[in-house]
């Protein structure tokens, strides 16, 4: 049976996961630096070059043994090559190459967030494409088409912050500490969600883009103005950011042609407020809705090892070269067109 280990290391999760063809997560070990972080208030990338160079050999060794494999059983070594934090997606990149090559095994370099789109089909067996996907994580929120492995097609991205950015900004703002999101949830379930008022940008746009910078600043002021709770705010941030979510994933759907299945994916599909709007959104457009289990929504390994898997299964495979780069940038969709207003985020 197809085995295939997978490498993550593009932002502060060290990860490494073996992973089978028939979606068995044979084994699997993740480093958290939330500790490095959190004194920072966000990630330091020097900090996580560093972790990620420290922890990985031995959790690959780790999770081998754990399975009680070695590299010659190994059909391919997925690792994510980017879109990331560039020092630690090397050290990931490099340490696949330096096993690729000892092995003689083939190296997938990984789009991230091919990882995430591709997270749903490992967790359900069931889903075909195409599917629709909202990818919503600390650096990206997107609304794809999803028509086969490599093929997608990207209707709405983010003019600004991302969702799980917004998220982590609320709970830096609220002193909620970081990471932010899981934060924001936990308290934002004793607060009222129409305590506070705030806006709920892009709604009623015809473009299905998001932004969230104007709500972040929004929380600011309440927080300052000293007149809410803080699990009042935090309620009142979740909930407008859902309902620009919903909106937007509207217009999306409106253009997106037939799909059956509606998918989250991504840091923030771990919180079940959003996977509870989005299961309504799809029973109102009678689709279906999957969402991976919260584990496999946050950075981690095996989705970039299935992801390697969902590879190798094409007819026109073919291991990618020992001298590929690193990519800071790697849009899923490169056809999509840049956003107005748009940052330098992929
Ligand atoms: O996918 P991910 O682990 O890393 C990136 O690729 O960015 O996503 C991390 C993001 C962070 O912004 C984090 O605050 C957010 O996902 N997140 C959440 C929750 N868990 C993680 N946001 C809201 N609610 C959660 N429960
Ligand atoms: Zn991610």
């Amino acid at each position: 049976m197809t085995l295939v280990l997978g490498i993550e290391s593009s932002c502060d999760e060290t990860a490494a996961a073996l992973v089978d063809g028939e979606r068995h997560i044979v084994a699997q070990r993740i480093a958290s630096q939330d500790e490095e972080h959190a004194p920072f208030g966000g990630v330091v990338p020097e900090i996580a070059a560093r972790a990620h160079a420290e922890r990985l050999a031995p959790m690959i060794e780790a999770v081998l043994a754990d399975a009680g494999v070695s590299l010659g059983d190994l059909d391919a070594i997925a690792a994510t090559a980017g879109p990331g934090l560039i020092g630690g997606v090397m050290v990931g990149l490099v340490s696949a190459k330096a096993l690729a090559m000892a092995g003689d095994v083939p190296l997938i370099a990984v789009n991230h967030l091919e990882g995430h789109a591709l997270s749903p089909r490992l967790a359900d067996g069931g889903l075909g494409f195409p599917y629709a996907l909202l990818l919503v994580s600390g650096g990206h929120c997107q609304i794809l088409r999803v028509d086969g492995v490599g093929q997608y097609r990207r209707l709405a991205t983010t003019i600004d912050d991302a969702l799980g950015e917004a998220f982590d900004k609320t709970a830096k703002i609220l002193g909620l500490g970081f990471p932010g999101g899981p934060a924001v949830e936990r308290i934002a379930k004793e607060g009222e969600a129409g305590a506070v008022p705030l806006p709920r940008p892009m709604i009623g746009s015809g473009e299905p883009h998001f932004s969230f910078a104007g709500l972040k600043s929004a929380v600011l002021r309440a927080h300052e103005s000293g007149k809410y709770e803080t699990a009042d705010i935090a309620a009142s941030f979740q909930q407008a950011a859902i309902d620009c979510v919903v909106d937007r994933l509207r217009i999306a759907l409106e253009r997106m042609g037939d799909c059956e299945t509606l998918v989250v994916a991504g840091g923030v599909a771990a919180n079940a407020s959003v996977r509870a709007a989005l299961e309504d959104v799809a029973a109102r457009h009678d689709m279906r809705f999957t969402a991976p289990p919260p584990k496999l929504c946050t950075d981690n390994a095996a989705m970039i090892a299935w992801a390697g898997i969902e590879r190798l299964g094409l007819e026109n495979f073919a291991p990618d070269p020992l001298d590929i780069s690193a990519q800071p940038r790697w849009p899923l969709d490169p056809e999509a067109e840049p956003v107005r207003g748009a940052g330098v985020k992929a």
